[in-house]
Formats: C-alpha cells, sequence, structure tokens
C-alpha cells in the first residue's frame, strides 16, 4: 500500500505556518501514543527550527489510553532525546492531564512565565491525532475545526486560554510522501487516513501480521482461537467464522470481517496495542534510507544512459 496524500492546500497551510510560526514561542505537536513517529510530521521538525528561531516543541503523545503504556513510556524517552523537546504523554478523554500542558509550558519559557505574560503556542498534528478534543477540553467549549479538508476555508485561529496560554490552531499536515510503507499501514489503521481510500483487507492482514509477531495472546484471547493457524488468511478466516461474517455458500466476508478487525482495533476492544517502538523505527529508517539511496543511484544510471543515447 502506497499512500501519497499531499493535497495543494497542505502545502499553502505550511506556509503560512512558517509565517506565524514568528509570533509564537513554541510549538505543541499532538501526535497519536499508539504510532507516535509515523503520526508525526518532519515538517514540523523543520520548522521550530525554521530561520533559527529554535522554538521549544512540547510532544502532546494524546490517546495514551488506547496505547501500551509501557511503549508510550518509551517513546517519551525517544523524544526527550531530542534536543529542545518535552514529551508529555496525555489522554483527551482525562481532563486532569491536560492541566499540565500549560506549567510545562512555562517552564519552556521561563523569562515571560516571570514576567507574569501569556504564553503563545501553535498547536498541530496530523489528522485525527485528537487536537480538536484537545483543544475544546483545554479551553472548556466546542471550537470549529480548522480546514483539514480543502472545502474549510477557516484555516488559522487563534484561541485565548484562561490560564495566561494562547493556543494557535493550525491545519492538520499530512506527511509529504509517506517513505515508510508501515507507517502508511499504521496511519490508515489508527483511522489518520480516510476510510474511502483504503483496502481494509490489506490493512486487515498488516494489523494481523503486527499481532501475531507482537501481542499474540492478546489476538487469542480477543477472538478465542486456541491455537493460531500458520497463515494470516487462516486467521483472517478464523476470526470471520467466530464473528459470522459469511457469504452465501459459507465462505468467509473478507471484507466484513477486516472491518471489524480494524474497528475493534481502533475501539481498543482487544487492548492497548502501540503499534510500533522506538527501536522499530530505527530499523525501518535504516531501511527506508539504503531504499531511497538505491533509486537516487538508479535514476543517476538512466539520466546517464539517456544522455549517452542522445
Ligand atoms: P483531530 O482534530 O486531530 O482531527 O482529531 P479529533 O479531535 O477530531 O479526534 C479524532 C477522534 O479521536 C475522535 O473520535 C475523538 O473523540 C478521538 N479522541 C481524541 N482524543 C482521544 C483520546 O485521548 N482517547 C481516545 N480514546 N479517543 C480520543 P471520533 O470517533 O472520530 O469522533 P467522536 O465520535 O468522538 O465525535
Amino acid at each position: 500500500m502506497t499512500i501519497q496524500w499531499y493535497p495543494g492546500h497542505m502545502h499553502k497551510a505550511q506556509k503560512e505556518i512558517k509565517q506565524a510560526l514568528h509570533k509564537v514561542d513554541l510549538i505543541i505537536e499532538v501526535v497519536d501514543a499508539r504510532i507516535p513517529f509515523s503520526s508525526s510530521n518532519p515538517v514540523i521538525a523543520q520548522l521550530s527550527d525554521f530561520k533559527g528561531l529554535n522554538r521549544p516543541v512540547i510532544k502532546l503523545i494524546n490517546k495514551t489510553d488506547l496505547a501500551d503504556p509501557n511503549v508510550t513510556e518509551l517513546w517519551c524517552d525517544y523524544f526527550e532525546q531530542q534536543q529542545g523537546v518535552k514529551a508529555l504523554p496525555v489522554s483527551a478523554l482525562q481532563p486532569a492531564d491536560l492541566k499540565k500542558l500549560s506549567s510545562l509550558a512555562r517552564k519552556l519559557v521561563p523569562g515571560k512565565a516571570a514576567r507574569e505574560e501569556a504564553i503563545s503556542a501553535m498547536i498541530m498534528g496530523i489528522p485525527n491525532v485528537g487536537k480538536s478534543t484537545i483543544i475544546n477540553v483545554l479551553s472548556g467549549r466546542k471550537i470549529a475545526k480548522v480546514g483539514n479538508e480543502p472545502a474549510v476555508t477557516q484555516r488559522q485561529q487563534r484561541i485565548d486560554l484562561l490560564d495566561g496560554l494562547v493556543l494557535f490552531d493550525t491545519p492538520g499536515i499530512l506527511w509529504p510522501k509517506i517513505e515508510n510503507r508501515n507507517s502508511s499501514y499504521r496511519l490508515a489503521i489508527s483511522g489518520a487516513i480516510k476510510d474511502t481510500v483504503l483496502d481494509y483487507d490489506d490493512i486487515a492482514f498488516y494489523l494481523i501480521d503486527f499481532l501475531v509477531a507482537h501481542y499474540s495472546q492478546l489476538l487469542n484471547s480477543q477472538y478465542q482461537l486456541e491455537q493460531l493457524p500458520e497463515e494470516t488468511i487462516e486467521i483472517v478466516e478464523a476470526i470471520g467464522k467466530k464473528r459470522g461474517c459469511l457469504k452465501a455458500g459459507g465462505r468467509v466476508d473478507l471484507d466484513k470481517v477486516s472491518k471489524i478487525i480494524i474497528n475493534e482495533y481502533r475501539a481498543a476492544t482487544l487492548g492497548r496495542v502501540s503499534l510500533e517502538t522506538p527501536t522499530m523505527l530505527e530499523t525501518e529508517s535504516a531501511e527506508v534510507e539504503a531504499r531511497v539511496q538505491t533509486k537516487l543511484v538508479e535514476k543517476r544510471a538512466r539520466k546517464q544512459k539517456f544522455k549517452k543515447k542522445r
């Protein structure tokens, strides 16, 4: 599965963000605790250092209620090793978690905090990480979403919080190009990519393989499978039979059971499962880098061949 979703309006949003960065003291990036790397945006890492502005970044690791707590801890350590980055694990469903945000912001901008001046932060995150929910909880009211969709014209908005924090909300930007195919799958499984562009069988099979490798006990207990069959298709079919997803003639309806598997993952009915760890990310990044280099070499070779021919 390859996903390249980078509509022009997001490019425009990126430009606007760069301009707005001058007005703020720090950046809050909301990520999904189940996929903290895949839901991070590399553009934001570049933006934080935009023209040497060096804005501190708070990685707000949201939806911790859905993620494996041990893995979330690993991610917090991982992010905090990056310069100027502080990690804050939260669940928007637990407002007490979010109360820690403004005190952390004050720590990161001590000068303004000491003068009791308002601290301004740009809050961003790719679609579905829970940014709007967080803003609503923090502000205590329902704020209209900024435009993740081309049809939504509203772009940036200012939200004054009672505790001296001013948020500038920006549209969600998805990766310009997702080089890591695992990230594409994880974004799809988590719900960050619109279901209309998804092939459910494909992503459910990926999820099952991942669960077999990392959370086989949860898989067994959720679907009451006494023994896990060898092949992914056999596991999906076994689940299909358990869930009554049968077509006329008794064959398993793969599309139907795949949707059930994905939805049960999203609702965490099978337990708290994280889809990536820092170690996995390091291995994958090295593979991606090697693939990108190979492509570059091949491209150069093709160019030279073409030149020679001419
Ligand atoms: P966005 O602005 O980043 O695009 O995300 P949004 O707040 O719309 O949240 C996306 C979905 O994630 C929503 O569910 C929301 O309720 C859910 N969500 C947000 N934060 C958390 C969290 O910490 N834990 C859990 N479990 N869910 C969270 P939805 O089903 O799409 O919408 P709704 O049914 O809640 O309206």
